[in-house]
């Protein structure tokens, strides 16, 4: 049986290249291989900070849109809005049912949102059993993450155990994917991730090209001048040279090679113009994407009619494990009583 990938982009804000180096490259190259890929817009999850409605109405279209640019292929990929299907949700009540409330209390990403002053409302608590249930309700082998995302996909093996334990084998337990570049830092602050709630420091996949160049000639570097590869003790030039890399093809070895005595700003220069080059085509599926709606919506609803029938059977397998009564259209429903 092929393997099954599962994967999801929060619409919160515009995709960056921490996104596309930490996640959207893997779905994309997975495409490649022998597996049945869920890939979704994780609409509920974007819900949790204050928002206006009109606009992440936008926004959840646009992060579609952007899948679908940077290479998200709905021929090969079940593209599909989280929200349509929403057995996701049935299923995250039964697994919260087997998670522990201070372990959630302990997620990073959680504690990190409160202690940057948002309200901590159940939904941001509740945020990883969510995300479980996208995961588990389809029989994830691989989710492709950065790794801001490890410590979710630990409690989400921690939840499958917890309820084959209570119920029997019912979950398979997903493994994490994490490439090369799994941890993309801010260009104006490289000691912390690049994230789309600081956007100065991120450089978004629709910037256009002299707004890169400006985010990539002033992106924070240090006081030396040579080009090398030391995380720990040089993390800006070190962020861009794994940025540079993830973009090109070519190693950081091959990259530190090729500026040998050369100085940040021809770096830079050079940089930018990659990167630039890199965006222009997704940029342009961007805009001709934009210009037909309707297409894009059909593919989400086309994604979401093939992803329903899947999940809603593992809902009645996990609701039938739970001692639950199937519902009045499964004649199994009074098996057991
Ligand atoms: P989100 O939308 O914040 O991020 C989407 C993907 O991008 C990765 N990522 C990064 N990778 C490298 N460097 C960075 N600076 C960086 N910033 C973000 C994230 O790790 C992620 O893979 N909770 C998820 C969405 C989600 C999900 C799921 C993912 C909901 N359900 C089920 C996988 C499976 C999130 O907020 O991702």
């Amino acid at each position: 049986m092929s393997k099954i990938v599962v994967s999801g982009l929060k619409p919160s804000g515009k995709l960056h290249i921490g996104n596309y180096l930490g996640a959207i490259k893997q779905l994309v190259e997975l495409q490649k291989k022998d597996y049945k890929r869920f890939y979704f817009i994780a609409d509920y999850h974007a819900l949790t900070t204050k928002y206006n409605p009109s606009e992440k109405r936008v926004e959840i279209f646009n992060m579609a849109v952007d899948a679908l640019a940077a290479g998200i292929d709905p021929k090969k990929s079940i593209l599909f809005i989280q929200s349509h299907i929403p057995t996701h949700n049935n299923l995250a009540w039964l697994l919260g049912t087997v998670t522990s409330s201070g372990q959630l209390g302990r997620m990073i990403e959680y504690k990190e949102k409160i202690k940057s002053g948002q309200v901590p409302n159940a939904g941001l608590l509740n945020y990883p059993i969510l995300m479980a249930a996208d995961i588990l309700i389809y029989d994830a082998d691989f989710v492709p993450v950065g790794e801001d995302q490890r410590q979710h996909l630990e409690l989400t093996r921690d939840i499958a155990n917890a309820f084959n334990n209570n119920f029997g084998e019912t979950f398979q337990l997903p493994k994490a994917l994490h490439n090369a570049t799994p941890r993309v830092m801010s260009l104006s602050d490289p000691t912390k991730k690049m994230s789309k709630s600081t956007p100065n420091g991120c450089l978004f996949l629709s910037d256009p090209p002299k707004v890169v160049e400006k985010k990539i000639m002033s992106a924070k570097t240090d006081s030396q001048t040579s080009i090398s590869f030391d995380p720990k003790k040089r993390p800006g030039i070190s962020n861009l040279l794994s940025i540079y890399s993830g973009i090109s093809g070519r190693s950081i070895e091959k990259l530190v090679k090729e500026f040998k005595g050369k100085g940040y700003a021809e770096f830079k220069k050079s940089m930018a113009k990659e990167m630039n080059d890199f965006l222009k085509p997704l940029q342009m599926k961007r805009k001709k994407l934009l210009a037909d709606k309707k297409s894009v919506m059909k593919i989400l609803e086309e994604g979401a009619k093939k992803a329903i029938p899947i999940a809603e059977r593992k809902l009645a397998e996990v609701q039938k494990r739970a001692g639950l009564i199937p519902t009045p259209n499964d004649n199994r429903r009074l098996s057991g009583i």
